[in-house]
């Protein structure tokens, strides 16, 4: 899948994702009124990885709900779009106005690492977050995914309290809170000067956190964290996903990122003798 993030507000966007093979899609989180996001620099490229702190710029779920509509006519794969929100409301709002414009199912995110008052300061408390959780579930007849944050002392705490609330799957991570100064200016870069880290530097944590989900709860997770090729993604599988999301490789791999992985992970399963993928998820495990 696309993962939620840098790409994803046009459907002709979205059509050339899944051209390159991607297998759903998440569009970038909108929310319920227009957001302007922070002041450029708002992302900067470091070893492995990028950092970015965008601040969640959006035109609005109304204006963005065309964009669904027109990507739901000729995507063939699934839309599933991100979400966010102030309050449990404004999540249902949102997630409601994206299901009646198309979506196939909806992403929360409660994990952007520095918008405040939304993101990782909703998923943090883990009551606001079951009753956002809840009440977007009870609003909506479509899967509901829930995109945790690294940036805690337990995500599999996390978890627990969200699946009990009623997600159907969780995607697991988003980025981790980062930052970068610049020598010369003797700053930090990015205008929010906080962001969260993405690409391959954050891989073995994204790893971890899946591996301990898994060991937690029973719903699917999506792995999400640094996935630049094949081998990345069968240790995805291995921890415990049972889908992967890709989104910083695609500025370094390009679009064909996503048949290169799906292509690899079907030569590593007859390599190995393994007759479907479902077989090596949550494999790690057995020992
Ligand atoms: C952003 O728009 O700044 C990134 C969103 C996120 O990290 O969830």
């Amino acid at each position: 899948m696309l993962a939620s993030g840098i790409l994803g507000y046009s459907a002709e966007t979205l059509e050339s994702i899944a051209e390159g093979g991607a297998g759903a899609v998440v569009t970038k989180s909108v929310g319920l009124k227009p957001r302007k996001g922070y002041t450029n620099p708002t992302v900067v490229q470091v070893s492995c990885g990028l950092i970015n702190a965008m601040g969640l710029p959006n035109p609005g779920i109304d204006e963005f709900a065309e964009e669904i509509r027109e990507a739901r006519t000729s995507l063939e794969v699934p839309l599933i779009v991100s979400v966010y929100g102030y309050s449990e409301e404004e999540y249902a709002t949102v997630a409601r106005k994206a299901v009646e414009a198309g979506a196939d199912a909806v992403e929360l995110n409660v994990s952007c690492p520095h918008v405040k008052e939304t993101g990782s300061e909703i998923g943090q408390d883990l009551e606001i977050l079951a009753k956002v959780v809840s009440k977007v579930k009870s609003t909506i007849n479509r899967p509901v995914f829930v995109k945790l944050s690294p940036n805690v002392t337990s995500i599999a705490d996390i978890a627990e309290v969200v699946v009990k609330a009623g997600a159907d799957a969780l995607t697991a991570i988003n980025t981790v809170k980062a930052m970068a100064i610049d020598t010369e200016t003797t700053i930090p870069i990015l205008s929010n000067r906080v962001g969260g880290l993405s690409g391959q530097a954050i891989k073995p944590i994204a790893l971890r956190c899946v591996y301990d989900i898994y060991e937690r709860v029973k719903v699917p997770i999506i792995g999400c964290g640094g996935v630049t090729d094949w081998r990345d993604a069968v240790e995805f599988l291995l921890a415990g996903a049972s889908a992967v999301q890709i989104g910083t490789a695609i500025a370094t791999e390009g679009p064909g990122v996503f048949k290169a992985v799906s292509h690899g992970i079907e030569e590593y399963l007859k390599v190995k003798g393994f007759k479907s993928v479902k077989e090596i998820v949550g494999l790690s495990h057995r020992s």
